[in-house]
């Protein structure tokens, strides 16, 4: 006997988005005022595993980040998210064979869930952890709940409201999420453009500059760019829409230059828009700046571009490079930023943060 439950574990992968999402129209619905794309890492490197049960046997909602509780009754975010499951939840049949109607499951005065999450990277430096968390999260309530999309991609709309970069962190591979114009958000969600194994070839390395906890929030630093960045308009209004459709073809063709160009440049115009807020919001440091200026020295050496960094809002690089550069690209980057002596080996000096990840 005992008391019934049900249980899941997911893990899913962060995203790095190329042409950035910066400024919401809407904070508590997470509408933003740019549709965005990126890249969704391999599910072995940056992650987010999450495991859930739910039972009546619990008294509350409870989550576990990291190994600390946090009180979900304070996070409107994760309330947000477990509502828009519990709203498309089915019936469930036990494993002893008894049904559970989608009624009684998702009435959160009668089966409650306990979360569990862990990173397996710095949370909150700028490595898009809330991406992988939230879609982790929709993924795993979801499965447990039996939640059925009413329409395509509506999880990855659940997501959203969790963190805006984690709608496109449900897909592999190249992934638009579109800003939409509906109000209520029903427009905005993410679709997948193509597949991981369309391209093969492209890989990413991570620079963790710092693995510590970004100085501005994303919600905060979007708040006060939307409110007084002039370029920041100029780019939501003429910039992002064609560097999309542009990126999209190059990512298709595999057209590595045109894909880097564009990847560095949006790079640079999001860190220029956090410039021109007022008061200012740097994210970068002095050693982004030199990765920054490493990579376009690699790129002119090679008479191409073969290597493209990007940031989020943190000091740590992203280098996209394709499989044939990847070795030569970390062999400069390890000869110009040399192991700290804190770190044992060159394998804990690749490996772990806060030196660099590869
Ligand atoms: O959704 P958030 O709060 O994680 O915002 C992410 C913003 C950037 O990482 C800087 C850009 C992006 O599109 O991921």
């Amino acid at each position: 006997s005992g008391e019934p439950f049900v249980t899941a574990t997911f893990s899913a992968p962060t995203n790095i988005a190329v042409i950035k999402y910066w400024g919401k129209r809407d904070v508590k619905l997470n509408l933003p005022i740019n549709s965005s794309v990126s890249v969704t890492l391999n599910q072995d490197d940056l992650r987010a595993m999450t495991s859930v049960m739910i039972s009546p046997a619990f008294e509350k909602d409870r989550l576990w980040l990291n190994g600390e509780e946090e009180d979900v009754s304070k996070s409107k975010r994760i309330q947000t998210v477990l509502a828009g499951i519990r709203a498309i939840a089915t019936d469930r049949t036990l494993a002893d064979g008894t049904v559970v109607p989608a009624a009684e499951l998702a009435d959160p005065s009668k089966w409650r869930a306990h979360i569990v999450s862990a990173n397996s990277f710095p949370t909150a430096a700028g490595l898009a952890s809330s991406a992988a968390g939230y879609a982790c999260l929709t993924r795993v309530l979801a499965e447990v709940y039996g939640a059925a999309e009413p329409t395509p991609n509506a999880l990855t709309a659940i997501a959203r409201q969790g963190s805006g970069s984690a709608s496109r962190s449900l897909y592999g591979g190249f992934v638009r999420w579109n800003m939409g114009a509906a109000a209520d958000g029903s427009d905005s969600f993410a679709e997948q453009v193509a597949t991981a194994d369309h391209w093969p070839d492209l890989e990413v390395i991570v620079c963790v500059v710092s693995a510590d906890k970004k100085e501005t929030g994303s919600t905060a630093g979007m708040t006060t760019s939307v409110e007084t960045s002039e370029l920041l308009a100029h780019r939501a209004a003429a910039v992002v829409e064609p560097r999309l459709s542009a990126i999209e073809a190059a990512y298709t063709a595999r057209d590595f230059p045109t894909f880097g160009a564009i990847t560095m440049r949006d790079s640079n115009q999001f860190h220029a828009c956090c410039l021109d807020t007022f008061p200012p919001i740097f994210y970068m440091n002095d050693v982004s700046k030199r990765l920054i200026a490493l990579v376009h020295r690699f790129n002119a050496k090679h008479g191409s571009i073969v290597a493209a960094y990007t940031f989020d809002a943190g000091p740590n690089a992203v280098i996209y490079t394709t499989k044939a550069h990847t070795a030569a690209l970390l062999a400069t980057v390890m000869a110009h930023f040399p192991r700290p002596a804190a770190l044992a080996s060159d394998a804990e000096y690749v490996s772990s943060a806060p030196a660099l990840e590869a």
